[in-house]
């Protein structure tokens, strides 16, 4: 027998869904007691599905695809036309391997530190002004960092502009209207920007250290032994730049949860790794991001008796996994100790996706936002003193991705004693 998907019964449901923003999927599913239901948003059908069982049928490669699942008004502004994530197959795994390559722990290491003497370096002018956005602070200098670790020549004038732009393409995401051009006019000039760089590099004009993600994106072959056209390097460079800076956001939440949970700055202040590291997790767990992952049914099948017709939309719920009680003890409680025992299971906290990323579209920088949250985190807890006046600090989960309204402002800011 057949189950029958719990539906919506909808024509459409866009305006709901951008009503509720990351709680639309979960509201659903707590509503009807199911991790599956039928909708239509963005005038088509969609499944949603959400917890670790839908993780594992949504990263089943034979079962789904990606190409022709991001819509094309994302592509213009987020990813880029034809970028990895709107790839498959042989393609997608040579590509998923550069970008691996370029990602190791060591890697990790060395964006950690940049990430960590820059802030450092900051300290001068913050302790001579009246106040700082941390928000704004961190997408600069993630910007530096990004460039300057990939390669990329960025003049200190234009940094301003290019981190602002690579921000606007991330906060175009869940946008219509201004918000959503603002990011097409960003990736259009950052494409301008970074296809040069790839230009000149190629013709010998920028010293660039061999083995950076620069000279790999520029010098890059697909299956087929042919370089990328310029514009397809410089979206895939982007594709590394542009996710660097926007760890900013997660910065932001860190600080509000160190703010609204004080008491684990005591422990942050031991330098711990364990408790950087439990910390940095649940910050990525608790707080939302990306909302929701899309692809296409590759072939009818089934699941759990529900059918899934070829072409069909399934989107698979991240905020709500992540806030599974399913999975999680007390999930809507910030508590990095629950990290001790946990089993590591690739399907359960997907802030950056599912499964294994040498495998599938999992995110491959993961261990680098990990990594440059925790340097983040010590700098907060360890290098600085700082006060954190009356502001707004609430964020809307119908704004995706969303940040705390004030961008977290900090006063009387010293350097700590050593
Ligand atoms: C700022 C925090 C970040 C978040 C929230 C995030 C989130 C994600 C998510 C949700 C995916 C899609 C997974 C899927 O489709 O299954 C993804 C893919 C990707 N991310 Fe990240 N990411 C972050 C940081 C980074 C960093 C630092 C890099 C590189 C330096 C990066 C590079 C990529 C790339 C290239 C993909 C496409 C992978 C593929 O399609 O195979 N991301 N990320």
């Amino acid at each position: 027998m057949d189950n029958q998907i719990p539906n919506e019964r909808t024509i459409d449901d866009t305006a709901d869904l951008l009503k509720e923003g990351y709680l639309y999927i979960k509201n659903r599913t707590d509503e009807y007691q199911t991790n599956i239901f039928e909708t239509r948003v963005l005038g088509q059908k969609a499944i949603c599905i959400s917890g670790k069982e839908a993780g594992k049928l949504f990263y089943d490669r034979e079962k789904f695809k990606r190409s022709s699942a991001v819509p094309k008004r994302i592509q213009k502004s987020l990813f880029g036309e034809n970028a990895i994530q709107t790839i498959d197959g042989e393609e997608h795994s040579r590509r998923k391997l550069l970008f691996m390559s370029l990602m190791t722990p060591e890697h990790q290491k060395q964006l950690a530190d940049l990430a960590l003497a820059e802030w450092e370096a900051l300290i001068p002018r913050w302790e001579k002004s009246e106040k700082v956005v941390l928000f704004d602070e961190a997408k600069l200098l993630l910007c530096r960092v990004a460039c300057s670790w990939t390669g990329v020549p960025l003049e200190e004038q234009e940094a301003e502009k290019r981190a602002e732009d690579f921000i606007d393409m991330v906060y175009a995401f869940g946008a219509v209207g201004p918000r959503h051009w603002k990011g097409r006019l960003a990736r259009q000039n950052t494409e301008d920007w970074i296809e040069g760089i790839i230009k000149d590099t190629r013709a010998g004009k920028l010293q660039v250290k061999e083995g950076s993600a620069l000279s790999r994106m520029a010098h890059y072959r697909d299956s087929e032994g042919r370089e990328w056209e310029p514009r397809m390097a410089a979206i895939e460079l982007i594709n590394v730049l542009r996710p660097i800076t926007a760890i900013a956001t997660f910065i932001t939440f860190a600080a509000l949860a160190l703010h609204e949970h004080p008491g684990y700055k005591e422990k942050l202040r031991t330098q711990d790794e364990q408790q950087l590291d439990w910390f940095a997790r649940e910050v990525r767990r608790y707080y939302p991001f990306g909302p929701f992952l899309g692809a296409k049914v590759r072939k009818d099948f089934e699941w759990n008796a529900y059918k899934f017709k070829e072409g069909t939309l399934v989107l698979l719920d991240i905020y709500g996994t992540n806030h599974d009680p399913e999975i999680w003890d007390h999930p809507d409680a910030f508590r990095p100790e629950r990290f001790e025992d946990w089993n590591s299971s690739l399907f359960e906290l997907i802030p950056q996706g599912g499964s294994d990323p040498a495998k599938g579209h999992r995110c491959p920088g993961e261990g680098i936002t990990q990594e440059v949250i925790k340097a983040s985190l010590d700098f907060l807890c360890n290098k600085i003193d700082y006060r954190v006046p009356a502001q707004d600090l609430s964020f809307h989960m119908n704004k995706m991705p969303t940040l705390p309204e004030s961008g977290f402002i900090l006063t009387d800011i010293k350097r700590k004693p050593l």
